[in-house]
């Protein structure tokens, strides 16, 4: 099975720029990229920060490109996000309780999408409505896999001030996590790198944004913006195996055979 993550859009009014760059441009060049590569894949999974203001226009735009895109989509809620902006453009996105989370049934196992959107804030929440409804769905899994995704990685990454907005309710994530014990892999947004690893023991993983990255720097000072380039993931899973391809794909340069 083939899932495709895009993260963090941060799309602003058609024509402006944020960072220097053209959120809108960049997204209509990976929504392309995928309906070339990769029209074969099973779900695309976007991450969250979706819009950078939370302005409804912002999901209007984004709606008009999703109208684009070959496979099937999911949506996720990042900090950057206005919940009910985005449910006045897609009040179809699997509301739960009031929240934008839902379980897809796959072949390969269940892919659980969290909301984690704290208005105001730049941490992420999984408050005790939301922790249960995890529970809930973990429970109802039983054995077969399950493949979390949420726009804040609930793990630090040793980027002192990303490590401070990380998911509030860690401790309690990973209880529920190591309670059912069929989580097979974590993969967030939020952080504009790419990251692997693993949290307790659980693999992760974060990508690019589409639109501006975050310098890699471990002093703890202000966050400097880079023009790195924007990535989406291709992830490749069966009985044995997570992998997680991370596609630069405004990158031209030359194939050598
Ligand atoms: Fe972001
Ligand atoms: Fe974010």
């Amino acid at each position: 099975m083939k899932i495709i993550q895009v993260t963090d859009l941060h799309l602003v009014a058609a024509g402006a720029t944020l960072c220097g760059l053209d959120p809108l441009e960049r997204l209509r060049a990976c929504i392309a990229d995928i309906n070339v590569c990769h029209a074969d894949a099973a779900h695309v999974i976007f991450t969250g920060d979706l819009s950078d203001t939370g302005a409804v226009d912002s999901y209007h735009i984004l709606a008009d490109e999703l109208r684009k895109l070959v496979p099937p989509h999911h949506l996720l809620l990042g900090n950057h996000d206005d919940r009910d902006a985005f449910l006045e453009v897609f009040p179809e996105a699997g509301a739960e309780n009031g929240f934008v989370q839902k379980i897809v049934h796959t072949p390969e196992g269940i892919l659980c999408l969290l909301d984690t959107l704290l208005p105001g804030r730049p941490e992420g929440r999984l408050d005790q409505a939301r922790l249960r409804w995890l529970d809930e769905r973990l429970a109802e899994a039983k054995a077969e896999p399950v493949y979390l995704f949420a726009h804040h990685p609930p793990f630090p990454i040793g980027m002192p001030l990303l490590d401070t907005m990380g998911i509030i309710e860690a401790d309690e994530l990973h209880a529920a996590l190591k309670r059912h014990g069929n989580v097979r892999h974590v993969f967030a947004g939020h952080a504009h790198r790419p990251v692997g690893g693993s949290w307790r023991g659980i693999p992760i993983s974060i990508l690019r944004s589409t639109n501006h990255q975050t310098a890699l720097d471990f002093s703890g000072g202000d966050l400097a913006i880079t023009h790195e380039p924007p990535a989406y993931a291709v992830i490749l899973i069966d009985k044995d195996n997570v992998i997680v391809h991370f596609h630069d794909f405004l990158d031209r340069s030359a194939a050598y055979y």
